[in-house]
């Protein structure tokens, strides 16, 4: 089960800094990428997802201790004909969640090589988390979870095994990720962003380009 609950932005506390981030979910078609902002974002599950089409938006609000933090949700379809469209959204994101299916060596594969396209593409400062999706398959387990543990630590990345149909670490990977990136102004976020200035609220719109760090009154 998902031991922490991300919270509504009604939740935030009304002194803390509200700082929003541009993230993007990547990996082989079929991985469960929609599943797991499905699960984040509203608390469900379809068995009979259907496969996305081009990229679809979401927002959620997590609070940590002092900033609320808003993640723009870019969730990018993995059929291999709309890999050319990917860097449209994970150019300008400050995250990404790479996923893979712990049942599927090739899905594993090719997450390695998104980590690597976006080393080489992304942001200097993205902050990649490694999602291994289907934890609740482990009967049929395909990937050593030691293995990509390893592989993580060697490339910086965060790393969870989860299952959005379950809700296993869901939650705890975006919070995680929440908690790595930087919150103060000159430090790493609006400075660092390609666009900023956005005041969370009016509205937190589709900017593909990224977001900013502001204060709220
Ligand atoms: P594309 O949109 O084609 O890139 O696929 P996707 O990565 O978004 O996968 P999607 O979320 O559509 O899930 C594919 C299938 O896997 C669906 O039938 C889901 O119900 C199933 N699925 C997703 N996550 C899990 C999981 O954690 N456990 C299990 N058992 N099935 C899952
Ligand atoms: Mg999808």
């Amino acid at each position: 089960m998902a031991s922490r609950a991300p919270q509504r932005p009604n939740n935030a506390s009304p002194q803390g800094k509200i700082c929003q981030f541009k993230l993007v979910l990547l990996g082989e078609s079929a991985v469960g990428k929609s599943s797991l902002v499905l699960r984040f974002v509203k608390g469900q599950f379809h068995e009979y997802q259907e496969s996305t089409i081009g990229a679809a938006f979401l927002t959620q609000t997590v609070c940590l201790q002092d900033t609320t933090v808003k993640f723009e949700i870019w969730d990018t379809a993995g059929q291999e004909r709309y890999h050319s469209l990917a860097p449209m959204y994970y150019r300008g994101a400050q995250a990404a969640i790479v996923v893979y299916d712990i049942t599927n060596q090739d899905t594993f594969a090719r997450a390695k090589t998104w980590v690597k396209e976006l080393q080489r593409q992304a942001s200097p400062n993205i902050v990649i988390a490694l999602a291994g999706n289907k934890s609740d398959l482990s009967n049929k387990r395909m990937v050593d979870h030691d293995e990509a543990a390893a592989y993580s630590d060697e490339n910086g990345l965060l790393f969870m095994e989860t299952s959005a149909k379950t809700a296993m670490h869901v939650n705890d990977i975006f919070l995680a990720i929440a908690e790595k990136l930087p919150k103060n102004d000159a430090g790493g976020t609006a400075a660092n962003r390609p666009t900023s200035g956005v005041d969370i609220t009016q509205g937190g719109g589709s900017n593909p380009q990224g977001g900013c760090c502001g204060r709220s009154q």
